[in-house]
């Protein structure tokens, strides 16, 4: 029997408590370590044998001990958090609220289902030094059947374009040991200063063929955001495919008002959780008919509001190759053992 974990636990990361304690105390993780009936077959992940195909996507694995943990609980593609050249410090507390389905504060959450938060982070990295050993360390703890995806993302003004700092971001990551990149594009295009890097096609593709040919054959995710338009995310596949990506990831959390802000610095906020659920499905649905309509060689990676086990099957149904859970899994980290225990014993 799986334990139950919420409400009666506080999530794996402490949101009370800074990102750097997170990173040296967390995750805060007392429970057992249930056993998993061993999957009767691996199926392939951009060259790599899984047990599933479900998995973290970038933002709750801080650091190894994080990655260890996801991999022992049975998600079995984990992304290591998003990383940067050098270290970066990230934004001050407070970096994760709960809010309602119309981004209102609150306390907390009566039900699991209701699990809404917004988190703002400024993405902080450690130092390359530290990442290189823990890349490594990331990587030795995970079983057979399981591989890590590591997250990188270029900073502006390190005396490198931004798409060269991209690259040695993903250079580091390669010297770590990382198996597969994944470049998060859901962050400000600081060169062209026309909004979001994903959702320029022209840049997407120029990006992703300068990054893919660095890295080669280390496979390349792109990370995205929801589109405003099936024509601009029909755009995007396209150029991402040309330019050499072997995979989509989308969505990342949703930029929206909350009320209070979370400072006067801070306006909106990201939103993850069972408030942009239905924006997920909306965007696996659409990049399954593109990618199929298309005939591209693109896996689609879906994350956005998986609270509950049966939600990775929805978005299967929906056309994800692969799904993934980031708050859901901070709540509630058993979830990916209640979704291996509703496949086998169904
Ligand atoms: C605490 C936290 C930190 C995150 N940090 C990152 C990040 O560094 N890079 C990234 O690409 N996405 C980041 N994300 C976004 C998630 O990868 C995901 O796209 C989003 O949370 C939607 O999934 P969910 O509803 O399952 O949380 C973060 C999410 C959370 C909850």
């Amino acid at each position: 029997m799986i334990p139950k974990w919420f409400p009666k636990h506080p999530p794996l990361y402490d949101i009370s408590k800074t990102y750097a304690e997170n990173c040296s105390k967390g995750p805060f993780f007392s429970g057992e370590i249930p056993q998993r009936d061993p999957p009767k077959n691996r199926v392939d992940f951009l060259g790599h044998e899984v047990s599933s195909l479900i998995g973290v996507p970038a933002g709750p694995l801080l650091n190894s001990k994080w990655i260890e943990l996801a991999g022992k609980l049975g998600f079995d593609i984990p992304v290591y958090k998003t990383i940067r050249s050098e270290a970066h410090p990230g934004h001050r507390l407070p970096n994760v609220q709960f809010i309602d389905a119309l981004g209102n504060q609150i306390t907390n959450p009566k039900t699991i289902d209701q699990l809404s938060i917004t988190n703002s982070f400024g993405m902080p990295s450690q130092s390359p030094d530290f990442l290189l050993q823990d890349i490594e360390r990331a990587n030795r703890s995970l079983s057979e059947g399981q591989v890590m995806i590591v997250s990188v993302v270029g900073t502006p003004n390190r005396g490198l374009s931004f798409v060269s700092d991209f690259v040695k971001t993903a250079k580091l990551a390669l010297e770590g040991g990382a198996k597969i990149i994944e470049a998060n594009f859901s962050c400000p295009n600081v060169e062209k200063a026309d909004g979001i890097l994903y959702q320029n096609p022209q840049t997407v593709h120029e990006y992703t063929q300068i990054i893919a040919k660095a890295i080669h054959p280390i496979p390349l995710i792109l990370k995205v955001g929801r589109f405003e338009s099936a024509h601009q995310m029909k755009s995007v596949f396209l150029a991402a495919a040309r330019g050499g990506a072997k995979a989509i990831c989308g969505i990342n959390s949703v930029s929206m008002q909350i009320h209070p802000p979370l400072d006067e610095q801070r306006k909106t906020s990201g939103v993850c959780g069972a408030a942009i659920r239905s924006f997920a499905l909306e965007f696996v649905r659409e990049g399954k008919k593109i990618v199929q309509e298309n005939k591209l060689d693109l896996i689609l990676i879906g994350c956005g509001g998986i609270i509950k086990p049966n939600h990775f099957n929805d978005f299967f149904d929906a056309g994800a190759d692969v799904s993934m859970s980031a708050a859901g899994m901070m709540w509630d980290p058993y979830l990916a053992m209640r979704y291996h225990d509703s496949i086998s014993h169904p």
